[in-house]
């Protein structure tokens, strides 16, 4: 099985993806967070720092992509294929309300017409494979067929199913009847992504779906970044592990964005999930909540390096 590393924005970026990669081998791709091509055709300084080839090297990544204009697309797929990437994937999960009011994202399921004719001109023109990353639909998963019944008609690289609507967001439990329903019909190469924490849920996932060509985790891999490893019979992260793989990327945020305050800022976001990795998180928990710039934030990390190792996160997002 291949297992790929979800996109999470403001989470997985090129510095989080190098050390994880370096130290925590075991993901066949990282899908990297959404860029939004401009109208001008051309990248951000911004996005250039996620996409650029230097700071991926030794990393396979696959960009993703996320607008509802064709020729912006495949200009951005131009640029992209002329930096090396093998494939490109298009975003059509995200369900953050400023992205699905203007039909992009897990929105431009809702207009089914205009997300074939963007797949249209899309797969007879790109200079890349295509992968799609999608959702059930926006409201209920019986939208499903349809969207189905378009994406069999283009040859995706793959398609990524993340069996939710737009209305659960995150929360909804994944709908694993809707997802097998949907493996039946669909003729190309599918990869399930969603709710994935532990190896055992992974096991069960492969077990229930021979036919998957990959499965894709994001929050799972967040909270135990060892669990593929795992899952292919290693052993779990040490406690020694877990800190090497902190202090690598607090030093890689801190030479990013030249500001220890803000690399203890954005590492909180991944404690969100990696706290799960520890019993009695609670008293360490909040005062991670509470530290106010970097020396607070290592105090809170001390003393959550002192807590007892779990052998499976637990979900606490
Ligand atoms: C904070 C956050 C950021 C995300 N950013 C992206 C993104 O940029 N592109 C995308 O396709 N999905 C994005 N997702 C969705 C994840 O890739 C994934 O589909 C979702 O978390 C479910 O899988 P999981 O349960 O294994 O995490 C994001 C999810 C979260 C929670």
């Amino acid at each position: 099985m291949r297992y790929y590393f979800a996109p999470l924005e403001g989470v997985t970026g090129a510095a989080f993806r190098q050390v994880h990669r370096r130290l925590f081998p075991g993901a066949d791709r990282y899908y990297m967070p959404f860029v939004s091509p401009t109208r001008d055709h051309c990248f951000t300084p911004r996005q250039l720092r996620e996409v650029a080839p230097e700071v991926n090297k030794g990393v396979p990544c696959v960009p993703q992509l996320m607008t509802r204009d064709a020729e912006d697309f495949l200009w951005a797929a131009g640029e992209l294929k002329a930096m090396g990437y093998d494939e490109v994937d298009l975003n059509l999960g995200c369900p953050s309300g400023t992205v699905t009011a203007k039909k992009k994202g897990a929105g431009f399921l809702s207009v089914p017409e205009e997300l074939d004719a963007f797949l249209d001109t899309v797969f007879s023109r790109s200079p890349l494979p295509v992968s799609l990353k999608t959702r059930l639909g926006v409201h209920d998963p019986g939208e499903f067929p349809r969207l189905l019944d378009i994406y069999a008609q283009y040859p995706a690289a793959l398609l990524i199913i993340h069996p939710r609507v737009r209305d659960d967001f995150y929360r909804h439990p994944v709908r694993l009847d809707a997802f097998e329903d949907a493996l039946r019909r669909y003729p190309g190469r599918v990869c399930y992504n969603g709710g994935l924490v532990t190896a055992a849920d992974l096991a069960a996932v492969e077990a229930r779906f021979p036919g998957l060509d990959a499965v894709m985790l994001g929050q799972g891999l967040l909270a135990d970044p060892a669990l593929l490893r795992k899952a292919r019979g290693g052993p779990p992260a040490s406690l020694e592990e877990l800190r090497a793989y902190h202090d690598a990327l607090y030093e890689s945020y801190c030479r990013r964005f030249q500001s220890p305050d803000h690399a203890a800022f954005h590492l909180k976001e991944l404690w969100h999930y990696l706290l799960g990795l520890f019993d009695g998180r609670e008293g360490a928990a909040r005062r991670l909540r509470k530290a106010r710039g970097a020396a607070e934030y290592r105090g809170a990390v001390e003393e959550i390096f002192r807590l007892p190792l779990r052998r499976d996160a637990e979900k606490i997002w």
